[in-house]
């Protein structure tokens, strides 16, 4: 398909990296996310000549050139920022490798190792996907889901539960893919039933392509003007 005037390019919203959720002053709870994953598909989207804004974690990468940066800290900053401006945006793809748990309260101090066992107790952090349909229900929305093994049938049953219409699954047990690789190999589940895998490749190269699938979804149920590889 080919941009008209009558149509305007996609606004894609994108989040990366992982969250911190803070236990007192100097220590926190978080993942092995770096944001590669994240920052390249907000790059390719930028790439396409269409409008991207990475809402990202605490990662050390450079904005993609063209990409309007937010950064954040915690899933519950990753939700609101990402929630004010679902509203606005074509396509909504959570890289993001949100904290499920947070403990309930942050110390002030830092605690003290003198001062014997630390207890924390954590909470459920809200599920941001899970949560989109209802401040952003036109919006095509995309998950990661980092798996150790999955079979197609949790693969679909997660799709669901998490309201996406793109669910892409890559594998986090191996090294040579998934947090903090250079490569990524994923497979893409959707809404209509279609399961695609896309073999080892670097992220930057994965994110155009997948990029290009997003946008050729939108250009299908959506009035926007997209530019793939296979315009
Ligand atoms: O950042 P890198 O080092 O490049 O690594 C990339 C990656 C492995 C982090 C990335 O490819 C990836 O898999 N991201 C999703 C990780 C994740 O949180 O998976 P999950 O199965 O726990 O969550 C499924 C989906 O729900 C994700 O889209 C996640 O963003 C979202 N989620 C999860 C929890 C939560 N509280 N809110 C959410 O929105």
């Amino acid at each position: 398909m080919r941009p008209d005037e009558t149509t305007s390019p996609p606004r894609v919203l994108v989040s990366a990296g992982p969250t911190h959720e803070p236990i007192d002053p100097v220590r926190f709870l978080g993942n092995r996310s770096t944001g590669r994953m994240g920052f390249a598909l907000a790059a390719a989207v930028a790439e396409r000549g269409a409008l991207a804004t990475l809402v990202a974690g605490p990662v050390a990468l450079p904005t993609p050139v063209g990409v309007e940066r937010c950064d954040v800290l915690t899933a519950l900053e990753m939700r609101d920022a990402i929630y004010s401006r679902a509203g606005a945006v074509d396509l909504i793809i959570m890289a993001a490798a949100v904290a499920d748990f947070r403990p309930r309260s942050a110390l002030p101090r830092k605690f003290k190792k003198s001062e014997g066992v630390l207890r924390l107790e954590l909470v459920p952090n809200p599920d941001i996907l899970a949560g989109l349909d209802a401040v952003a229900p036109r919006a095509l929305k995309v998950g990661f889901a980092a798996e150790t093994e999955i079979s197609d049938a949790e693969a679909e049953a997660k799709l669901e539960r998490k309201g996406a219409d793109f669910l892409v699954v890559n594998d986090v047990s191996r090294p040579d893919i998934g947090f903090a690789a250079a490569d990524n190999e994923v497979t893409v589940y959707q809404r209509s039933g279609a399961k695609t895998f896309f073999a080892r490749r670097p992220k930057d190269e994965l994110a155009i392509t997948l990029i290009d699938l997003f946008f050729s979804s939108l250009a299908q149920h959506h009035e926007v003007a997209v530019t793939t590889s296979l315009s």
